[in-house]
């Protein structure tokens, strides 16, 4: 396989975040004209590793340290201006000026979304799903009720004050009189404010729908780069343990305004073994030493809340999912350098719930709270150093230990999609293409 890209490429996590979905888009974000985000909000941290540079990007799409691509952020992402003045200011700082659009459809999240996303998790209790607190599920919940604010209409003084007292008396309203707590936010403040980003943002605002449809038929190449997870949609995931937007592949025609047809090549990023940040059932979790020597080799921190990361074994019935709901054409495996020197290795290929094999994920809450992995295990591969890293990284797929071919050829066999990208270190060029 070359690293040449469809004319549409979709990047998208197939388990529950963290996967990697950064460092495979900088892999191939080169070779594209464009790269975009089209849901979530900088609740995703993407962490991507260039000359041993490190860079965490959450509202900026992950093509940004090259020259060449155009960063767009779409309709359905959403956006905390002031956060997002922070990163751009934070990597023209490291010496790179994103050459950015945004939609001007994309919603604001606005100061009363985080107040909200605090209320809303204290009242959910134990349906939580552990939040990151940056205003996510208020955001899209104001979209959905149709008093949200889009990030064009800062630029419109007088429809952003109409739009801003509607938004801003129901948050008000809710968190004073429905969770009876303090909230001592200044609407005259708020509009200051956002007026003042709106003049910093101005000149990257544009209809990217129309701009993109326009570029996408002179064939220029796309690279559509997802946040958080298969089991993190709000349709398809552990509902409620999810965040609030679409995060499969079909989401992109609904989230740039860009057709999906058979140009389509969809890279779902899977790690090998799990992580999970927040609440919710997690079936293959372990517990203990062995997960803390896992957290600590993997480094599972949080790139945006630095919680640490619970984590467990690959679980085949979240990936075999994964690989239906977004139709994927390939796998980017990631993280094949953290198991390596481990003596056997344990994969979930059913759940075992109330004495009945399951293949497939309930949708019922009652059930996946009981589910018990049922266990396959393969022999490890051998412990590969820095230098074996770097060889096996320039030699490429042959090279690598044999247990840990036979381990990619089983897997793809189970999950009946091919593994055609291994990533076997942060870095860049630490990726296989076969
Ligand atoms: P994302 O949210 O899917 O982009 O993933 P994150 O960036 O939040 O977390 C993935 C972490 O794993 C980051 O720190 C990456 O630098 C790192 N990473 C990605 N691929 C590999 C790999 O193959 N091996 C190792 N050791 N680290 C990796
Ligand atoms: P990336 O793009 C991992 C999790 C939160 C919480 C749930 C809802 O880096 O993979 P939200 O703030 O969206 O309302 O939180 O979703 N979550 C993520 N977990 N990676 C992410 O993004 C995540 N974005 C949200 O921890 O459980
Ligand atoms: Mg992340």
């Amino acid at each position: 396989m070359s690293d040449t890209l469809n004319q549409l490429t979709t990047i998208v996590g197939a388990q529950w975040g963290d996967e990697g979905k950064g460092k495979i888009t900088d892999y191939f974000a080169g070779n594209s004209d464009y790269v975009v985000r089209f849901q979530g909000g900088n609740n995703a941290g993407h962490t991507v590793i260039v000359n041993g540079n490190e860079y965490h990007l959450h509202h900026i799409p992950s093509g940004v340290l090259y020259k060449h691509p155009v960063s767009v952020i779409s309709n359905g992402v959403v956006i905390n201006p002031k956060e997002l003045i922070n990163e751009i200011n934070s990597l023209i700082d490291k010496g790179i000026t994103p050459n950015l659009k945004i939609s001007d459809r994309a919603h604001l999240i606005m100061p009363y979304h985080i107040v909200m996303d605090e209320c809303l998790t204290l009242h959910q209790g134990e349906l939580a799903a552990g939040s990151t607190k940056r205003g996510i599920a208020p955001v899209y919940a104001d979209k959905a009720y149709r008093h949200g604010i889009r990030i064009g209409d800062i630029l419109e003084p007088a429809i952003f004050e109409e739009k801003l007292k509607r938004s801003y008396d129901f948050n008000k309203k809710v968190v004073t009189q429905a969770f009876g707590k303090k909230f001592d936010l200044d609407i005259n403040d708020i509009y200051t404010d956002y007026v003042e980003y709106g003049n910093i943002l101005n000149d990257y605002i544009i209809d990217t729908q129309v701009a993109l449809y326009k570029e996408y038929k002179l064939n220029k190449t796309f690279l559509f780069e997802g946040a958080q997870g298969m089991t993190l949609d709000v349709d398809h995931g552990l509902y409620p343990h999810t965040t609030s937007s679409n995060t499969i592949a079909g989401q992109v025609n609904v989230g740039t305004g860009i057709e999906f047809n058979d140009k389509k090549r969809i890279i779902g990023v899977a790690k090998c073994y799990v992580s999970r940040v927040g609440v919710s059932p997690f079936p293959t979790e372990i517990n203990g030493e062995e997960s803390d020597f896992l957290r600590q080799k993997g480094k599972e921190f949080g790139t945006t809340t630095g919680r640490p990361r619970r984590v467990g074994h690959l679980d085949l019935v979240q990936l075999k999912q994964a690989v239906r709901v977004n139709g994927f054409t390939e796998i980017a495996f990631t993280k094949l350098d953290i198991l390596s020197g481990i003596k056997e290795i344990k994969i979930c290929d059913s759940y075992q719930i109330l004495g009945k094999k399951y293949d497939e994920t309930p949708g019922s809450l009652g059930k996946i709270r009981l589910a018990k992995p049922n266990y396959i295990s393969m022999e490890g591969w051998e412990s590969m150093d820095q230098a074996s890293i770097e060889k096996i990284s320039k030699k490429g797929f042959d090279f690598l230990p044999n247990a840990l071919k036979e381990y990619i050829y089983f897997i793809e066999d189970k999950i009946n999609c091919p593994i055609k990208i291994i990533s076997i270190g942060p870095q860049r060029h630490q990726t296989i293409l076969r």
